[in-house]
């Protein structure tokens, strides 16, 4: 493997890509660039030897009470002085890997490098990680650490997940992830 992550340009030029789900790929070749020229959410590539391997996309975002039901689980992982009704979050709002390139462990890879880059780069506050989950890649978010969220009204596509950053600090000690 000879992995980077390269934050998209407006220069960037796209080879084919294929997740096998069509709003994916769409939203990759087409709506990422003026997302991002929006200042509505920014992406970022995954290639291997120059090749495109797959992408994820990021935006500000926040957790709050409203959002579940078991708002507990947060409320819990934080100390009782420091507890609040909303913590700062950043909510990965796309995130694919080419067919050809499924099941390699490269999903891992991009979940691994958003904890690491976003808790020792973000310029503020985040807390927690956050996802919409389609419901057949909920197995995925959970191998990795991500826990569901339940909500009053269920949506029947996605299911909101969320990671506490807290947690990578202890695994960066005995772990070189790229
Ligand atoms: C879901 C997706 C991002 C996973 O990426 P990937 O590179 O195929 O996954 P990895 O090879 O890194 O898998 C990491 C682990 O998660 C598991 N896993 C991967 N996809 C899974 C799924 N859909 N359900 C359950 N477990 C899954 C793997 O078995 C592996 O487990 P292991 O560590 O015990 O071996 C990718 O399959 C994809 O792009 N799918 C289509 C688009 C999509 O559903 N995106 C998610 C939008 S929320």
């Amino acid at each position: 493997m000879n992995l980077s992550i390269v934050k998209l340009s407006p220069d960037y030029e796209f080879a084919p890509f294929d997740c096998n789900d069509k709003d994916l790929n769409e939203f990759l070749l087409t709506d990422a660039k003026p997302y991002q020229d929006q200042l509505l959410s920014t992406s970022y590539i995954l290639e291997d030897n120059n090749s495109l391997v797959g992408f994820f996309c990021v935006s500000n975002d926040r957790l709050c009470q409203e959002d579940t039901n078991k708002w507990r689980k947060i409320k819990e992982c934080v100390p009782y002085p420091k507890r609040r009704n909303s913590y700062p979050a950043l909510r990965i709002g796309r995130l694919a890997i080419d067919h050809k390139y499924q099941g390699a462990g490269y999903g891992k890879k991009i979940l691994d490098y958003i904890k690491i880059y976003f808790l020792e780069n973000s310029p503020a506050g985040c807390r927690f990680l956050l996802v919409d989950a389609y419901l057949q890649s909920v197995g995925f978010y959970d191998k990795n650490g991500f826990d569901e969220l339940p909500t009053d009204k269920p949506s029947n596509k996605t299911k909101l997940m969320y990671y506490d950053l807290h947690d990578i600090r202890k695994l960066m000690r005995f772990k070189r992830f790229f």
